[in-house]
Formats: C-alpha cells, sequence, structure tokens
C-alpha cells in the first residue's frame, strides 16, 4: 500500500486552521498532526492550505431537458469538477414521469460508471408520485439514495402540494430527506404567456417573468408543507432576501430547513440579461440571476451561518444549444456551468472580500453537504479513517477564469474574464493524486459513493 505524507500545510476546518502533516495510506487518511514520520513518499505542501476534498451536491450531468441533452456528461462534467478541487459530485438521477425510480437510478448508473473522474453519488428526482414510486423508496435508501428532489415548477417535472407533503411523510420513516425547486408555475406560466403574447421574446423577459416574490411564496408553500409533515426539508439554489426571509420565519416557526446557494446567486446580477441574445442566454438558468440587495442578503446569511451548502446547479449548454431560444427566451436550455469555478469565486470573492471565513469556506463546500448528504465522516474530512481526498490549494497569485482553460464542454463560462486568487493545486482522490498544476493525472478513476442518511 502506498504511503504519502503530506507536510507543513494549514488544515482548514469548519472548526478553524491547524498547521499540520497529513499521513495518507492507501485510500485513507491514517493520521493528522505536528511533525509525523513515516515510511512515506513526503510531499512538501508548506504554506498551501489543505481543504478536505470539495463536494458539489447539486449538478446535472448527461441530462435529457428542453429537447436537449446537457453539454457536460460524466466525462467532462466531472474532470471539470476534479479541476475545480470537487472530489465528489451529488448529481440528480432524473425520474422520467411513469418511469420506475429503480430505472431511472440504472439509468445514472450506467452514465457515470466508467466514465467519472471524481467520485459520485445519486439524488433522485421525482416527477411521478404514486404507490409504486412509494414502495420503492426503500430500495433507494438500499441502494445509498437518501435525498430526494422535488420541483414546484416544469410541466415534465412538477409534483403537488399533495405529492410533496405525502414523499415527504413517507420519508420519515426512513430519515431521508426532500430538497425542492422552489418557484410558483402558475403565476410564472401566466406572465410568460403573456410576454410572448405581446411579442416580448427577448431573454431579458426570462427574469421580468420570474419575479422575487414567486421565488419566496413557493419557498413559504413547501416550508408549510414541511410544517404539515413535520419534516427537515432543504431549499435548494436560494436566489432572493425574499426566499431568505422565508426560511428565517419557518426557522421561528420550527421548521427544520437547510439552504443552498450557488456561486451566481452570490456574483451575477440581471443586468447581463439585456446583453445581445448569445451573450445573455449563457445566463438564463432558473431561479434567473438577480439583484445587488439580494447578493448581499445572501452573503449575509452566509456570513451569519444561516446557510449550508453552496452548490453550483451545474446544467452546462453550448451557444448552440441556447440558440433554441432565439426566438422565444422561454425556449432557451435552462441552466450554466459552475462545479469548475466555484472553489476559486468563493475563495477570492467569499474569503478574500471577508464575507466568509476560511473554515466557512470548508464547511460550505466540503463539511456541511457530506453531513446533509450522508457521506460524513467518509467524505468532507481531513481526519484520520476518512477517505484521503484532499485539494491543496495554493493561496497566492492571480489567474484569470475562460471557458478555454476550463474543461466543461458547453464552451463558454459565465465568468468570462474575472480574476481569481490562488488556485486548485493538487487533488488527491482516496490517496491518488489526479491532477497538479492544470494536469489532470488519473481520469476515470471515480467510484459510487453508497450513502447513508443525512445528519440532521
Ligand atoms: O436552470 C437551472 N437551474 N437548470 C437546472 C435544473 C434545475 O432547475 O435545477
Ligand atoms: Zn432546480
Ligand atoms: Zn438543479
Amino acid at each position: 500500500m502506498s504511503n504519502i505524507l503530506l507536510k507543513g500545510g494549514i488544515v482548514v476546518s469548519p472548526k478553524g486552521l491547524k498547521k499540520a502533516d497529513v499521513l495518507i495510506s492507501g485510500e485513507k487518511i491514517v493520521a493528522v498532526g505536528r511533525g509525523l514520520r513515516a515510511d512515506a513518499q513526503v510531499v512538501d505542501v508548506g504554506k498551501k492550505l489543505l481543504f478536505p476534498g470539495f463536494i458539489d451536491a447539486h449538478t446535472h450531468f448527461d441530462l435529457e431537458v428542453s429537447d436537449t441533452v446537457t453539454a457536460d456528461d460524466f466525462e467532462s462534467g466531472t474532470v471539470s469538477a476534479i479541476a475545480g478541487g470537487v472530489t465528489t459530485v451529488v448529481d440528480f438521477a432524473t425520474q422520467n414521469k411513469g418511469e420506475r425510480l429503480s430505472d431511472a437510478l440504472n439509468n445514472w448508473h450506467v452514465k457515470a460508471f466508467g466514465k467519472s473522474s471524481c467520485d459520485y453519488a445519486f439524488h433522485m428526482a421525482i416527477s411521478d408520485w404514486n404507490d409504486d414510486v412509494r414502495c420503492e423508496l426503500e430500495a433507494m435508501f438500499e441502494q445509498g439514495v437518501s435525498s430526494f428532489k422535488v420541483y414546484m415548477i416544469y410541466d415534465a417535472m412538477q409534483l403537488s402540494d399533495r405529492a410533496i407533503l405525502e414523499l415527504m411523510c413517507e420519508l420519515k420513516q426512513y430519515g431521508g430527506i426532500v430538497g425542492c425547486h422552489c418557484e410558483n408555475a402558475g403565476i410564472i406560466g401566466k406572465l410568460r404567456g403573456d410576454a410572448l403574447a405581446r411579442g416580448n421574446t427577448a431573454p431579458a423577459f426570462h427574469p421580468q417573468t420570474r419575479p422575487s416574490y414567486t421565488e419566496a411564496e413557493a419557498i413559504r408553500r413547501f416550508l408549510t408543507i414541511a410544517k404539515a409533515a413535520d419534516a427537515p426539508v432543504i431549499v435548494v439554489h436560494l436566489s432572493t432576501a425574499e426566499g431568505y426571509e422565508e426560511i428565517l420565519r419557518a426557522r421561528k416557526n420550527g421548521v427544520r430547513v437547510f439552504a443552498e446557494t450557488c456561486p451566481q446567486y452570490l456574483l451575477l446580477d440581471d443586468s447581463v440579461y439585456t446583453k445581445p441574445f448569445d451573450e445573455a442566454a449563457k445566463y438564463v438558468c432558473s431561479p434567473p440571476l438577480r439583484k445587488r440587495s439580494d447578493q448581499k442578503a445572501l452573503w449575509d446569511a452566509l456570513r451569519r451561518g444561516a446557510l449550508d451548502t453552496i452548490s453550483t446547479d451545474h446544467c452546462s449548454f453550448t451557444a448552440d444549444q441556447k440558440r433554441a431560444g432565439a426566438e422565444d427566451f422561454t425556449r432557451i436550455p435552462n441552466g450554466m456551468p459552475g462545479v469548475e469555478t466555484r472553489a476559486v469565486l468563493m475563495y477570492t470573492y467569499g474569503v478574500k472580500k471577508k464575507r466568509i471565513t476560511l473554515p466557512q469556506m470548508a464547511a460550505y463546500l466540503s463539511e456541511n453537504p457530506a453531513r446533509l448528504y450522508g457521506m460524513y465522516p467518509k467524505k468532507g474530512a481531513i481526519k484520520a479513517g476518512s477517505d484521503a481526498d484532499i485539494v491543496v490549494y495554493e493561496p497566492n497569485g492571480f489567474r484569470t477564469i475562460t471557458a478555454a482553460s476550463c474543461h466543461s464542454a458547453c464552451g463558454a463560462n459565465p465568468y468570462e474574464g474575472v480574476r481569481y486568487q490562488g488556485g486548485v493545486e493538487t487533488v488527491y482522490l482516496r490517496g491518488t493524486a489526479v491532477y497538479h498544476a492544470g494536469e489532470l493525472l488519473r481520469p476515470h478513476i471515480g467510484r459510487y459513493v453508497l450513502r447513508g442518511k443525512p445528519m440532521l
């Protein structure tokens, strides 16, 4: 078994920073402490930051949506992940209407197996709630799926309030959790129809037809359903100050609500939608980008520890795919890449701008998603017994994000030209150096992570 000793780094955890050596044996971390000695390959990581491998708990690879398929599959998506220090993704296995959950899960295993360069797990997105699906839930847990996503919007995916309530109640016996895409389908559907009827077909009408209150209303309703079920829940990709207020209100009412936001809602705003079509379409995602005041509220929430995870909702399309909506903004496939740039953006615009601390960065990108999604302490920690998933982060120097230097197959980047500080230098995945100095060293060694219950 090969031993590696990372010497002199600064280990970052939610508890703080600690100068410590890390000894890896095979796939595991076996010791963390000062002055470690061992018969091992010694790697000098002096003055570098050591993060637990980042987890992106919200990706969509190889997803069929809007009559097309995401540009990134598990091949390109997970290379992009590794280059961004992400050692585990939790992708959304997605049930088509009428499909068995076991078939949906199997589809996702086929998509990921042998192609994945980082470890991977699956949530199950449920689009059809019925007795057969109810009976399949136990088997999902046995196969490592302990979190379920529901949508309050999208014709192909939307569940009724009652179906969401029944799912929450059913999951309680297994200790599972429901995450929700919260947008009010009725209002948005009407606003979009009205816009098109008036000839308003440009991307600028995407945010205008999904106003903040449509997210806030849906969050309030989702959390009311959670109250009725007395079940813990997750609001995914929170984008608005108004929605955040609803989360605070529900918590005061005793609802156990966890919340995720994404870098695009912290760093980008809706002014991009007035750019020429190709540029504006890059940013069409749902919920849409919001106002600077929303960004501020979300950063404040992160600073106070009132949110739980920062994921990316990586869902990428090429410029050609986005052009399906050139004459009708409602046909633009929704989503943007993000898995590769999250860590450098959060380090540069979160930590270095003093909006969050380094320990918070480790919490939001590593430990919290590991706990919430039933992978801790195998994942999300640098401690003896954990998988040796480690990001060696060089804290100094400046570089610029470009699509050309990133690994997404979509050929575009929402942060094109944005400067960032430091960078992911080396990535260890279960003890193997899979990435170093811009080079992917070992592709396709990603493995499925059999998750347990969320640690709530
Ligand atoms: O626009 C987005 N976010 N696309 C991905 C699917 C989703 O709603 O999470
Ligand atoms: Zn969503
Ligand atoms: Zn998503």
